[in-house]
């Protein structure tokens, strides 16, 4: 059995906290051996005893259990000077939601291994991409999938690419400007908005990212928002039904549970491609429900479909 990648993967992928170096990112457990106590001042003991017993669990988890906090990343408000970002739910629909892949984790976005494992090529094929098309990366990591979209959409089309630690934009950057390719955008989003233009893409691409989002309510009506008529989200998650896709069950959605989320958010499945290895493809596209018009699905409690 191929070993469960996404669980070495994930093993630095605590709530992300871009900007911390590798060994404070919650990747390398912090050794305590030997008679320490004997060997330590009062004042070292002192503080020892008050990192135990004062400082919060979740910063101490931080440290010791860094494959699943519970904290999502709260990146941007500050930076961005967005609007305040409210907690995340934790649970969506009764899913629990992924912690964010660190950018520390990467390498593995481009392993060898990848075609092989989720035949890329058949899944890029099956999205039927045009020239010229705005196409958007959704969570693009280090631009896997990127550089291969802005291949296709050519010199005339843009590949509009969000992601929300800087660090994975900024490997994508230099994978770009090392092949040449100048029709990327990269766009740094935050939690809650991808800040993507409204009424203009054609293609949403979401490649093993939904199930991380902190706030899906917020991201699924924001990337609504930014299609035109006409224009459609295509969702790649690993399969959770089946049991020889060898990816953490946190990291994988069963297409009962996607289709939980997405319709009462103003989504109606449009076609589904079921001949990938380990992923589901499923297509959606606005529903023409009032919910088109609302800037939140949890605004207008009374709206029904009509
Ligand atoms: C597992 S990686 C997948 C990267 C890429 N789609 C691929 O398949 O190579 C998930 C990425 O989604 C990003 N992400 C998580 N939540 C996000 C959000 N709310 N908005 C944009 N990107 C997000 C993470 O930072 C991470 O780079």
């Amino acid at each position: 059995m191929i070993p469960q990648q996404r669980s070495l993967s994930v093993s630095g992928a605590t709530g992300v906290s871009p900007g911390l170096p590798a060994a404070s990112s919650g990747r390398m457990p912090v050794p305590l051996c030997g008679n320490l106590a004997g060997r330590l001042p009062r004042a070292a003991i002192l503080a020892l005893l008050v990192a135990v017993f004062v400082i919060p669990p979740s910063a101490n988890r931080a440290v010791a259990e860094p494959a699943d906090t519970e904290t999502p990343p709260d990146v941007s408000a500050k930076s961005t000077g967005a609007r305040a970002i409210p907690p995340s739910p934790k649970y969506y629909k009764g899913r629990k939601i992924a912690d964010t892949m660190h950018f520390t984790g990467a390498e593995w976005l481009t392993r060898e291994s990848r075609e092989r494992e989720e035949d890329c090529t058949t899944m890029l094929a099956a999205l039927h991409v045009q020239p010229g098309q705005t196409v958007c990366d959704m969570g693009c990591g280090n631009g896997f999938y990127t550089l291969k979209l802005a291949e296709l959409v050519g010199e005339k089309g843009t590949v509009l690419a969000v992601d929300i630690q800087p660090q994975m934009l900024s490997m994508l950057h230099q994978r770009a400007k090392a092949d040449h390719i100048r029709n990327i955008k990269p766009v740094l989003g935050t939690l809650v908005d991808p800040k993507l233009p409204t009424g203009s893409v054609d293609l949403i691409l979401l490649v093993d990212v939904y199930h991380e989002f902190s706030h899906p309510e917020q991201m699924l009506a924001a990337m609504r928002k930014s299609l035109k008529p006409g224009g459609r989200l295509a969702l790649v998650e690993f399969r959770e039904e089946d049991p020889n896709v060898p990816i953490k069950p946190l990291h994988k959605m069963s297409k009962e549970q996607i289709l939980k989320e997405f319709p009462p958010n103003g989504f109606k499945l449009v076609e589904q491609f079921d001949k990938l290895p380990w992923q589901h493809l499923m297509f959606f596209e606005p529903a023409k429900t009032e919910l088109n018009d609302a800037d939140s699905p949890g605004s207008r409690p009374g709206a029904r479909p009509k």
